[in-house]
């Protein structure tokens, strides 16, 4: 299991101090919420305060973007030094397009869907994700509840990659992930846990990420 940490819990105030605090503690990727308040209702950072922090850290940056029409800025974010950008299937009406050139910029390409949302929203589009983001609550804010029936959404996803031949594409679930929902989602499937509130709120960061580590192992 890979955990990413996101820095929407974070103080906002001293993010590059904490992004080589993770990377110290042995974190190897980080999350962040890009949030335009259109697609979710809530605004939080961008391209350009990414592409500040990217000399401070060597960790893998996991951009998780939910705004409207994401494909207007796949090169900005490539140029601020995302290694992985996913969009919400939600969020374009060219999902197909949007993926194929993440990629040809030279990025990992993830797809995202909201609770609601089917898995049969990737039928078409199998062969062109890295990874594809299972969310467990309504984007938009940290520290909400987890929603139970993602087990069975992850567990149904890993059974439709693995048939389609995918059995390297990642899953990743992100909202109310926790020590005691992270073993369950494991088993279910699931490869990388993004976690914001449970994991910022309890330091030390070395000693968290042992807990969730050993919770995966469960
Ligand atoms: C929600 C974001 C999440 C959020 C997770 O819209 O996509 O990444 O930061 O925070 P927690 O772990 O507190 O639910
Ligand atoms: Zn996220």
């Amino acid at each position: 299991m890979i955990l990413s940490p996101s820095l929407l819990s974070a103080d906002c105030g001293t993010l590059a101090e904490t992004l080589g605090t993770l990377q110290s503690a042995g974190v190897k990727w980080v999350h962040w919420d890009v949030m335009d308040g259109h697609f979710v209702p809530n605004i939080t950072f961008g391209q350009h305060v990414i592409k500040g922090l990217r000399p401070a850290s060597g960790l893998f940056f996991d951009v998780h973007l939910m705004i409207d029409r994401p494909e207007r800025y796949l090169a900005d974010f490539k140029a601020a030094g995302a290694d992985m950008l996913v969009v919400h299937v939600e969020s374009t009406v060219h999902l197909q397009r949007t993926l194929a050139e993440i990629r040809r910029l030279g990025m990992k390409a993830g797809a995202a869907l909201n609770p609601a949302t089917p898995l049969s929203s990737l039928d078409y589009v199998m062969d062109d994700v890295d990874m594809v983001l299972v969310m467990s609550v309504n984007p938009g804010f940290g520290g909400q509840k987890f929603l139970p029936v993602t087990l069975r959404k992850v567990a149904e996803l890993r059974a439709k990659l693995d048939a389609a031949g995918r059995t390297d594409c990642l899953i990743q679930v992100d909202g109310g992930v926790n020590l005691e929902n992270t073993g369950a989602l494991v088993e279910a499937g699931a490869d990388v846990l993004v976690s914001g509130s449970a994991f910022f709120g309890h330091p030390p960061f070395d000693e968290r990420l042992a807990a969730f580590m050993a919770a995966a192992a469960r």
